[in-house]
């Protein structure tokens, strides 16, 4: 069937670029399954109130069935003649089995029918965006585990700034995570209400049953508002934004990664089925994969970007503008699948160089505030302890030795309250013990707030 929609009312036929220019199955056959899924349901529905027989919506199911196998099969012949996946399909249903396959349309526009399917798509993916969070947020508590003693420089302005435990790092990343599974999951309670029965924009004035379909889709319910239902893409903008977010933090892990994985820092061995070589320099182990992911949080971002404009001068009802929604959507799915699952097997391959750490956080004068706050404990106001700890990380930084290096003789000439048990607190490991609170770094606050974050996971 090659002929042009709704051809009765054309004197003309499509211009042939014009036909390239507006169709949409090269890109959205990939919701074809979803597509099918959906007419399944309307259909079903029209035979309950009547409007097709039980021989009509055998014949509708049959097709569907087939059509779909001939599409998973890669047999389905994709034409741009009908324009979208929509058309194709129902083209095919026609042909396949005749007139029963012109009434599956009844009620129903490409409209409603379209959101419905990226809904539906958009829920399956945000399925797969979770397992695969999880698989990540797994990784990294069992890397968390393993290095929760391990010490290394903490950093403010890159500049080293108290010690921190490995495995506090790795769990701040965890908590990011953590509040992007709840962004996704919150998306996905308006992404999964069910548009079908808007019709073009007004309805439908066949008594349709729009609870049934909704039921059998699996939305939660049907949508309120039919104008509302066809032309917004919110819950898509949505998507992205928490996918954007997703990457952005993907993006600071990969960062740090890179930096670590430098000779400068030389903190962590990165796995070398994730790094590649070099063409010239025979030396060069590179982090490919965390430099990519890092790039691909531009075009995610780049996406929502995109989706945000193409939405925000659009009237009631649906334009064809939303047609463009798709490419950003799915790429954005995509990438981020890719990315997530790329750094889900990363992970527990990535390997500490502790001794490294240790000495990085020696060098940095980590301890500073420790010794100040021992000055406070024993009776000095904060500023005043805070100048003394100044003076002698001076004379640390003249003299090139760490504060645990200098003698008490020498540390009792800025404060004669200084005494010989300074020599605890000095120490990295006593510095990040003392940090034994809810989100502190201490060995011990770290295995309980991995222990929390297990059973918070188990529950998601
Ligand atoms: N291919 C269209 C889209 O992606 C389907 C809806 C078309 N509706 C219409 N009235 N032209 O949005």
């Amino acid at each position: 069937n090659t002929e042009k929609l709704s051809s009765a009312r054309f004197a003309e036929a499509t211009d042939a670029f014009v036909e390239v220019f507006t169709a949409s199955v090269d890109f959205d056959q990939r919701m074809a399954q979803q597509d099918i899924q959906g007419s399944l349901a309307h259909a079903e529905m029209l035979a309950k109130i009547g409007i097709l027989s039980a021989e009509e919506l055998n014949d509708i199911k049959r097709g569907l069935t087939q059509i779909a196998e001939e599409i998973a099969g890669g047999d389905f012949n994709w034409s741009i003649k009908q324009e979208d996946v929509h058309m194709n399909i129902e083209a095919r249903l026609t042909e396949l089995i005749g007139v029963a396959g012109k009434k599956l349309h009844t009620g129903r526009s490409r409209n409603d029918q379209v959101a419905t399917d990226i809904r539906l798509y958009l829920r399956s993916e945000i399925g797969t965006i979770e397992a695969q969070l999880t698989r990540l947020q797994n990784a990294l508590l069992v890397l968390a585990e393993r290095e929760a003693d391990t010490i290394m420089p903490g950093f403010t302005h890159l500049q080293v700034a108290q010690p921190v435990t490995f495995g506090h790092h790795l769990m701040a990343w965890f908590e990011m995570l953590s509040r992007d599974r709840e962004r996704l999951q919150d998306c996905c309670k308006r992404v999964n209400v069910m548009p079908l029965g808007a019709a073009a924009l007004a309805g439908t004035s066949y008594p349709i049953d729009r609870q049934m379909t909704a039921e059998l889709l699996g939305f939660s319910r049907p949508s309120n508002n039919s104008l509302d239902s066809v032309s917004d893409r919110d819950f898509a903008i949505e998507f992205c934004a928490a996918a954007s977010l997703i990457m952005l933090h993907l993006s600071r892990f990969s960062e740090e990664l890179i930096l670590w994985s430098s000779a400068q820092f030389d903190f962590i061995d990165m796995p070398d089925a994730f790094c590649t070589g070099s063409s010239i320099m025979p030396q060069k182990k590179n982090p490919d994969v965390p430099e990519l992911v890092r790039g691909k949080s531009g075009r995610v971002t780049g996406h929502l970007v995109s989706l945000l404009m193409l939405m925000k001068s659009q009237p009631l009802a649906y334009n064809k503008d939303n047609q463009e929604d798709k490419e950003p959507l799915f790429d954005t799915a995509d990438t981020l699948i890719n990315c997530l699952r790329a750094f889900a097997d990363m992970m527990p391959n990535i390997r500490a160089k502790k001794d490294n750490m240790y000495q990085a956080a020696k060098q940095g004068y980590a301890t500073a505030t420790d010794l100040a706050d021992y000055l406070v404990r024993k009776g000095m106001p904060f500023r005043d302890a805070h100048e003394v700890v100044g003076l002698a990380v001076r004379l640390g930084i003249e003299t090139q030795r760490d504060l645990s290096e200098i003698s008490l003789t020498e540390l009792q000439q800025f404060s004669s309250q200084i005494g010989d048990d300074v020599f605890d607190i000095l120490k990295l490991e006593g510095s990040v013990a003392a940090r034994n609170h809810i989100g502190g770094t201490a060995p011990a606050s770290v295995r309980a707030a991995i222990e929390a974050a297990r059973a918070q996971l188990q529950g998601s």
